[in-house]
């Protein structure tokens, strides 16, 4: 097209622009271009470098009482840049809600509690299901049960939990693909504590870097049957549990942002087609079990930084997996514990058959 010279640059997009319209913007009048200079002068003059910020505080302490409760004073800017405070290492501790706080509490902290409720979490071993178990324990819990496949570290876990936060914690060496083991491990808890309110089921795996022309049937069946098959066997018992006793229950299915996009670059259909049947298997029970009071939620997390990608073969492909994350970095291992509080209280109990992602942006690009 002869009236196109050149390409600008629109976002990340060429656009072709017409050379009329192009020289409208490119030469402004003399006016307009005396304006422009005056203004410009005008902003730089009114550079604001103030030496102090004044503020006011409105609160009921205040000791300005008969004017609205207001302090008013000023904080002192100094100028030249600073070196930031050195972040003080967060020590692992585990401080559960006592009654007397939770009772003093506002009504909506109240809600955002997980007070009094007993909680299964599966794959609370290690990991992000380890950590959202120890959320629930500062959250409130009365007891938290943890289900693994992995004695030791299982073990390990719930012994750590309770010494940490003085609570009632168990382990069930369970595996999440065996319905018989699920069943009576889900009836001893009811012994034990009362019928479970929340399910955390965070117990899974993944394969990585496997194409789909050759990839063992096996492989593929085991992997669903732990992610997908173990999502229901574990929400068909403990929903039943749920049910037989009247009780309203969370379950919250840790799904995964690749069961809607296609990760990049590693090939991994099974683990991606594992996880968005974990998304539809939620939303379904979801809608079958509103009735019952039964909430059904998945959290679907980003790249996050736990043993399940620390694995040498992965490093050069974590590289990629953060320069795609808007945070510029994987996400801890307690990135999903504020999430998994809010889904397992009842300040979230109008939501069910929700799909959350929580992966520092990768899925905005
Ligand atoms: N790490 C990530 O980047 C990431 C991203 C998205 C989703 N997820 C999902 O989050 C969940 C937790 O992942 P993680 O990173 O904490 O992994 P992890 O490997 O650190 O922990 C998983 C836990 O599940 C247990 N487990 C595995 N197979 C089991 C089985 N058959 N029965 C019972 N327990 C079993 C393991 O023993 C382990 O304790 C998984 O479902 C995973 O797919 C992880």
């Amino acid at each position: 097209m002869a009236s196109v010279i050149r390409t600008t640059r629109m976002a990340t997009h060429f656009v072709a622009v017409p050379r009329a319209s192009l020289l409208r913007h490119a030469a402004p009048s003399v006016a307009h271009r005396v304006a422009l200079s005056m203004s410009a002068r005008r902003f730089k003059s009114e550079v604001i470098k103030e030496t102090e910020v004044p503020v006011s505080v409105y609160t009921p302490d205040s000791k300005g009482a008969a004017s609205g409760n207001s302090d008013h004073f000023s904080i002192p800017v100094k100028s030249g840049s600073r070196a930031p405070e050195p972040i003080a290492e967060e020590e692992e501790t585990i401080t559960p809600l006592e009654e007397k706080v939770y009772k003093q509490m506002p009504p909506t902290m109240q809600k955002m509690s997980v007070f009094g409720k007993v909680i299964i979490v599966t794959g609370g071993a290690r990991g992000l299901g380890n950590h959202m178990a120890q959320a629930c324990a500062e959250a409130g819990a009365k007891a938290i049960v943890i289900f693994d496949a992995n004695q030791d570290l299982g073990d390990e876990a719930a012994a750590e939990l309770h010494q940490k936060s003085g609570l009632p914690v168990s382990f069930f060496k369970v595996d999440v693909r065996d319905g018989n083991a699920i069943n009576a491990a889900v009836q001893n808890v009811v012994d034990l504590y009362g019928a479970p309110d929340v399910l955390v089921n965070s117990a899974g795996i993944a394969d990585s870097n496997i194409k789909a022309e050759t990839y063992d049937p096996a492989m593929f069946r085991r992997l669903i049957d732990i992610n997908l098959t173990g999502s229901f066997l574990m929400s068909q018992a403990v929903g039943r549990a749920m049910m037989a006793a009247g009780k309203p229950g969370s379950i919250i299915l840790v799904a995964s942002m690749s069961g809607t996009i296609v990760n990049y670059p590693q090939e991994q259909s099974c683990y991606n087609a594992s996880k968005a049947g974990v998304i539809q298997f939620g939303k379904s029970l979801a809608a079958e079990w509103a009735k019952h009071s039964i909430r059904v939620n998945c959290i679907s997390p980003g790249y996050m930084d736990t043993a399940l990608n620390k694995v040498p073969a992965l490093d050069a492909q974590k590289k990629i997996w953060k320069s795609l994350t808007p945070q510029d970095r994987l996400g801890a291992q307690d990135d999903l514990n504020g999430l998994c509080v809010f889904l397992a209280s009842d300040s979230s109990k109008f939501m069910t058959g929700s799909n959350v992602i929580i992966d520092g942006g990768y899925t905005l690009y």
